[in-house]
């Protein structure tokens, strides 16, 4: 069984797709960590702005070397969907996705074209989202409680440029596939949004059978 579950920035969806891994006893990739290892690599090398750079980090990562911890600042994740937009990177991005998708029994991916472009055949599709200022409030006070110096205001900025670039690029743009489920989770708490994402989940496997 193949759960693949896209949406912006702190809408909640990695949270959701470990929750629901768990649940299910399915191996979970969080695929921004990709691109934000990626990116990491061309910052460490100064070629940020090096399309070539950033395609051969991406043909040569390493999966089992990611440490996500050193991968979350709010930086990483704007250098992150700056690699994304390149063509070439998500191409050399797309193999390891599809193979972890492969898996005997199936695996939850979450990211922004999981069920666009990585896995169109998925057995569920969610596409999780909220408000932005929503978002921003969660996302301000995760890098504020891990005591990074960050504003409000900044977060917010921060949000409202990378769904501007994710959405706007041509290569992948973050969308909703048409046989997603909509989840909007501005209203909702962890719990309750963890029962309404169970909820679409199971009722997308009942109509398949
Ligand atoms: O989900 P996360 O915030 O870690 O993603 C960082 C960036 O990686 C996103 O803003 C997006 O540009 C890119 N990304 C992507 N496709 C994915 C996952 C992430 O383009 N499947």
């Amino acid at each position: 069984m193949i759960i693949a579950i896209d949406g912006p920035a702190a809408s909640g969806k990695g949270t959701l797709a470990r929750r629901i891994a768990a649940h299910y006893a399915l191996p979970h990739l969080d695929t921004g960590l990709l691109y934000r290892a990626v990116a990491a690599r061309c910052l460490a090398l100064g070629l940020l702005d090096d399309v070539a750079a950033s395609e051969a980090a991406a043909a040569r990562l390493d999966v089992a070397a990611i440490d996500p911890e050193a991968l979350r600042s709010a930086a990483m994740g704007e250098a992150a969907s700056v690699v994304a937009a390149r063509p070439g990177v998500r191409a050399a991005l797309l193999d390891l996705q599809r193979r972890f998708a492969a898996q005997e029994r199936g695996a939850v991916l979450d990211g922004r074209d999981i069920g666009t472009v990585i896995c169109p055949d998925a057995d569920v599709k969610l596409f999780v989202t909220a408000a932005p200022q929503v978002r921003a409030e969660r996302r301000f006070k995760e890098l504020a409680g891990r005591g990074a110096a960050v504003t409000f205001a900044d977060v917010l900025a921060d949000i409202e440029k990378r769904d501007e670039r994710d959405s706007l690029r041509s290569a992948a743009p973050l969308v909703k596939a048409d046989d997603a489920a909509l989840l909007d989770t501005s209203a909702l708490g962890i719990e309750a949004a963890f029962d309404a994402a169970m909820a679409l989940v199971t009722q997308r496997l009942g109509q398949r059978g």
